[in-house]
């Protein structure tokens, strides 16, 4: 059994006041829960991460939004290597978010590389993956999704080490929400890609999230499809009754 990952992309928002006191209201909600039968994360900008860290105690994940291609230490103004998100606490790192791919030159390879670096840190990558609308309008959604991930989850690690996130760009932050039909023939294109590079057994235990405009009124739908094992919640993350609503439809 995959337990469900209700997952929150803060994107470029919140600071320390705001920041911390939304962290704090998902910890108390999640500490009203006995014996979750899911798990919580949140991805913080990098300025917020180790605040957060210190506030999700052991009681929800922390995760970047983003690690460097570079590996080690270096000359790389701008970058925050993935060991350095692990040196603060933190446990995972979103990596290839459509945002990124489409405006900060991310490729399934950088993609990859960077995947590694967080497992390399001891970190679990969430590989994002998603089809543009017009890949969608020409057909093409099921293979261009199937490339992304054959060409961006490494080679050779174990299911249990990474979430991969289906997120539709034309469903991001629009309201637009994939149909139920179509998000249950991705996911299961998605699975079977995983079983022909990892084997049944290691595919079967990979997390499969559906993100794109995931709202406290079509979480339980969205949850309920075979092979959707969590969500990767953008704007509704940003209030905590509404991420918590989300969570909610697990309790
Ligand atoms: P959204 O963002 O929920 O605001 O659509 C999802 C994401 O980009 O991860």
């Amino acid at each position: 059994m995959r337990r469900k990952l209700i997952a929150g992309n803060w994107k470029m928002n919140m600071t320390r006041g705001n920041g911390l006191e939304l962290v704090q209201n998902v910890v108390a909600k999640m500490q009203t829960v006995q014996n979750p039968a899911f798990d919580v994360l949140i991805c913080p900008p990098f300025t917020l991460l180790s605040d957060a860290v210190k506030a999700a105690g052991s009681v929800i994940a922390v995760g970047s939004q983003e690690v460097s291609i570079e590996q080690n230490f270096g000359a790389f103004t701008g970058d925050v290597s993935a060991n350095m998100v692990a040196d603060i606490g933190a446990t995972y790192a979103i990596v290839g978010h459509s945002e990124r791919r489409a405006d900060r030159g991310d490729t399934n390879a950088t993609v990859q590389k960077k995947a590694e670096n967080a497992l390399a840190a001891g970190l679990t990558p969430v590989i994002c993956v998603g089809e543009t609308f017009d890949e969608r309008e020409a057909g093409q959604a099921i293979a261009v999704v199937s490339k992304q991930v054959r060409e961006s989850v490494p080679v050779g690690v174990s299911g249990d080490k990474i979430v991969v996130a289906y997120e539709p760009v034309w469903a991001i932050g629009t309201g637009k929400v994939a149909t139920v039909d179509d998000v249950r023939a991705m996911h299961q294109a998605i699975r079977d890609v995983l079983v022909d590079m990892m084997g049944a057994a290691e595919a079967g235990k990979v997390r499969v999230l559906y993100g794109g405009s995931v709202k406290p009124g079509n979480a339980a739908e969205l949850l309920a499809v075979p092979n959707v094992d969590g969500a990767l919640i953008g704007g509704a993350s940003l209030k905590a009754d509404d991420f918590w609503a989300i969570a909610a439809t697990q309790l």
